[in-house]
């Protein structure tokens, strides 16, 4: 067993491998089912979903949507939303606690604005320290009224008018403010267009089947207000975000051979596996389909040598995720890999920029850290240490995959967060790796 999970201490055991091979099935894509849950709650009717994660991020947007009086039920592995409309809210007889969930708060919270009650979205410490004014900010521009905590949650949203649509450009490449914008226009009043001149993931107007153009360079996407939602079944796609862990581990170990199967391919949000064939990773995709309007495949990955390549511009947003293992993958690539245009990672569940430089050089990775980015000269002889995960699930997973091709044995504290998004992890990467 390489990798042992030690639920008295929390901590993930990993000691190194020689193989990554056999089959995952991804959990489903929080990022989607998060999306699908909010608009079935706003929805005209019952609608149905079908492999809803039990991940901890989507159980908390179930849970404020509970509380807002959305009724949800199991129907055997799928859920059943009762949807209520547009303007079916109940109004919360407590603060909605989002968890760890930046998706829950900034969505809903497009959802809440211009409502005739109160509300007030919170969520855990890391959450709580995450930039809101981003979402504030167009928000008040639509007629809300918020009042932020030194402009971090709890957001407190009080009653209001209806908003007003608007013309909104995004000062930096979001989904989340993108999604909390078009789910406010929604409900307001007249057209709202949100404008992107860096594309980021969009399930949310692929989901609303909203009209796009290009102008100028830019997409400009418009939300016409009071649009009844239909109710519908929708399928969650398995998660590409949780599949990357395994892509890197299979491209980097000495022995790899890993089919993941029926993984979400959207473009925008799987440049990951264009930048790691960059790397010279070698990665094959069957079965390339559409389901519930998102691309699906499965991918199969072979250990293969990595050389350094630049990862930045444009691309960032498409794998903005994917970069705590796509630096695991640098440090065991020939050469520089230098990742820049990313300061956004600062701003995610922990200062990814500074978590994994820390974690990778304890681990003895040369590594340089910009103010947007980093840069990693490879192949570095890893060595076993411990580490923190500093509360966010995606450095843990990353740092699980370079324990296993690290000498010695590699400890995670707070390894638990891993659940936020990928519940069965540790023996998930167990069951591949010997
Ligand atoms: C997400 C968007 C991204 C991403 C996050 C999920 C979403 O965040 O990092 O994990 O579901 O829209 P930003 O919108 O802050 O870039």
């Amino acid at each position: 067993m390489h990798i042992r999970y030690d639920k008295a201490s929390d901590q993930a055991i990993v000691t190194p491998c020689k193989r990554v091979a056999g089959m995952i099935v991804p959990p489903p894509d929080k990022s989607i089912a998060q999306r699908a849950a909010l608009l079935a709650a706003i929805g005209d009717g019952t609608s149905r979903l079908v492999n809803y994660p039990s991940s901890a991020d989507p159980l908390s947007t179930l849970r404020c949507l509970r509380q807002l009086g959305i009724q949800i039920e199991k129907d055997g592995n799928d859920l059943l939303v009762r949807g209520k409309g547009l303007d079916g809210f109940s109004p919360p007889a407590a603060p909605l606690d989002c968890g760890n969930s930046g998706t829950t708060m900034r969505l809903l919270s497009g959802l809440l604005a211009g409502q005739p009650f109160d509300s007030v979205l919170t969520g855990d410490a890391s959450l709580r320290g995450r930039p809101m004014e981003r979402v504030a900010g167009p928000l008040r521009a639509m007629g809300a009224k918020i009042t932020l905590n030194d402009g971090c949650a709890p957001m407190r949203i009080a009653r209001s008018e209806r908003l007003r649509g608007m013309e909104y450009r995004l000062p930096m490449p979001s989904a989340q403010v993108k999604s909390c914008v078009l789910l406010a226009g929604l409900r307001a009043q007249g057209r709202t267009t949100v404008i992107e001149t860096l594309p980021s993931r969009d399930h949310t107007e692929r989901m609303l089947n909203l009209a796009t153009q290009e102008q100028g360079g830019a997409r400009h996407i418009f939300v016409t207000g009071n649009t009844p939602v239909p109710a519908r079944a929708r399928v969650v796609p398995n998660d590409f975000s949780s599949a990357a862990f395994f892509m890197v581990a299979a491209a980097i170990a000495p022995q790899g051979a890993l089919l993941l199967k029926n993984v979400g391919l959207n473009p925008t949000r799987s440049a990951l596996v264009g930048a790691l064939e960059d790397m010279g990773a070698r990665i094959c995709i069957s079965d390339l389909r559409e389901s519930g309007g998102e691309p699906v495949g499965d991918m199969h990955i072979t250990a293969s040598a990595l050389r350094g390549a630049r990862v930045d511009g444009e691309r960032i947003p498409l794998l903005i995720d994917e970069i705590p293992i796509l630096a695991v993958a640098a440090a065991r690539a020939e050469g520089r890999t230098e990742i820049r245009d990313a300061r956004e990672l600062r701003f995610k569940e922990t200062d990814r920029i500074s978590a994994m430089a820390e974690n990778l050089r304890r681990l003895g990775a040369s590594v340089e850290e910009f103010d947007d980015g980093l840069s990693v000269d490879g192949p570095a002889e890893l060595h076993g240490e411990r580490v923190s995960s500093h509360h966010d699930h995606r450095v843990a997973m990353a740092m699980a995959v370079a324990g296993l091709m690290a000498r010695g044995e590699t400890v995670i504290e707070d390894a638990s967060c891993a659940g936020v998004s990928f519940p069965n992890y540790w023996q998930a990467l167990a069951s591949v790796a010997s």
